[in-house]
């Protein structure tokens, strides 16, 4: 029997519109937008050698990691519609570009890059050829049942995930790319990331997700998301009003932590740290005009979002004012990014 080998370098994504709650299987309770980033990314390798049991060795960074449990069940759930994963032995290994001690989700680069591996992989047993599209779907696709939010990660640019009556070609099954419909101001967004705390999250994803079904405000929840990427995406479509942008991304993420807040169990995940940050960047915008805000997932580091234009007074702006709020002065400095490579 044959081996086979594939290998991807796949971004981490930023939502600005976030995946909150989920359906079974890894469906979105409501659709979500968001840009891959240029420097945060997972690579991945997997070698596929001949075997008449599956059998699975998982190194990250060299080591061996509790995160092979996870990759054995995603095998699992994928050997029913790829029956060949049952017939060989996989040797993964993976690194991620930016340092795991941060606190940073990275199950959407980490999900995203060993999708697409498998998606490649796929192809190359059955001898099909889906390009382009059809193979960045199929990906996503792969994708969204590891983890949600690395649906998006294997386009660069913008992507959207879930369904929605403006957006054609939308679906709860994978994500598609909008870029070309976003104007290109919105491609020299930057993000810096201050990190807050870097301790294991309160809550995991899965976990938080979960809250969401039983929530007194799910349904309000679900109708927000909705209206507030309409009103985003076609905000984006222009550079007329980025202040709107702005506020719009900052009521969203506020919208996830109350959600928190208010469920049952309740988590407090932003820390005095995050809230003076948040303080301060709205002081500043302000104070300077510039249009400056945040994102926050679910945890206390908070996403700086600015114009690389702007960049200067930005930086020296984190340098003096946001730095003293955050782990030991530990910030990433990452912007929109091209999506993932083929290695
Ligand atoms: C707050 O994709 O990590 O980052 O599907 O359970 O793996 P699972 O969840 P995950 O959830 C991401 C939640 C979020 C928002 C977002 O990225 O859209």
């Amino acid at each position: 029997m044959t081996t086979y080998t594939s290998s991807w370098l796949c971004p981490s994504n930023i939502a600005l519109v976030k995946y909150w709650g989920k359906r079974p299987e890894q469906l979105p309770m409501n659709p979500s937008l968001s840009f891959s980033l240029k420097k945060a990314r997972t690579r991945t390798t997997v070698n596929l050698g001949p075997s008449n049991l599956r059998r699975l060795e998982f190194l990250f960074e060299g080591k061996e990691s509790p995160f092979v449990a996870r990759i054995e069940k995603y095998l699992d759930k994928l050997s029913i519609e790829l029956p060949w994963i049952n017939d060989f032995s996989f040797e993964i290994s993976s690194e991620n570009t930016f340092p795991h001690s941060t606190g940073i989700a990275s199950s959407a680069s980490a999900f995203g890059a060993l999708a697409l591996c498998l998606a490649d992989l796929d192809r190359q047993i059955s001898d099909s050829e889906p390009e382009g599209d059809k193979f960045l779907q199929a990906a996503s696709r792969l994708a969204r049942m590891g983890s949600g939010s690395a649906a998006r990660s294997v386009y660069g640019g913008f992507a959207w995930w879930g369904k929605s009556a403006v957006l054609k070609g939308s679906t709860d099954c994978y994500a598609i790319p909008v870029s070309e419909q976003i104007h290109k101001s919105y491609f020299s967004l930057c993000d810096a990331v201050l990190l807050v705390d870097s301790k294991k999250k309160q809550v995991s994803s899965s976990a938080g997700h979960e809250l969401l079904s039983s929530h007194p405000y799910r349904e309000s929840r679900i109708s927000q998301a909705n209206q507030t990427i309409e009103k985003l995406y076609e905000l984006m479509q222009a550079d007329r009003n980025r202040m709107a942008f702005i506020d719009l991304v900052e009521q969203e993420a506020l919208s996830l932590h109350a959600l928190m807040m208010t469920s049952t169990p309740s988590f407090l995940l932003l820390k005095p740290g995050s809230l003076e940050i948040i303080e301060k960047i709205r002081d500043f915008r302000q104070q300077t005009g510039l249009p400056v805000g945040f994102t926050i997932d679910a945890g206390p580091n908070i996403h700086l979002l600015y114009w690389q234009e702007d960049q200067e007074a930005v930086r020296a702006f984190i340098r003096a004012e946001l730095l003293y709020h955050t782990e030991s002065g530990a910030w990433l400095d990452d912007r929109v990014g091209d999506g993932p490579v083929k290695l």
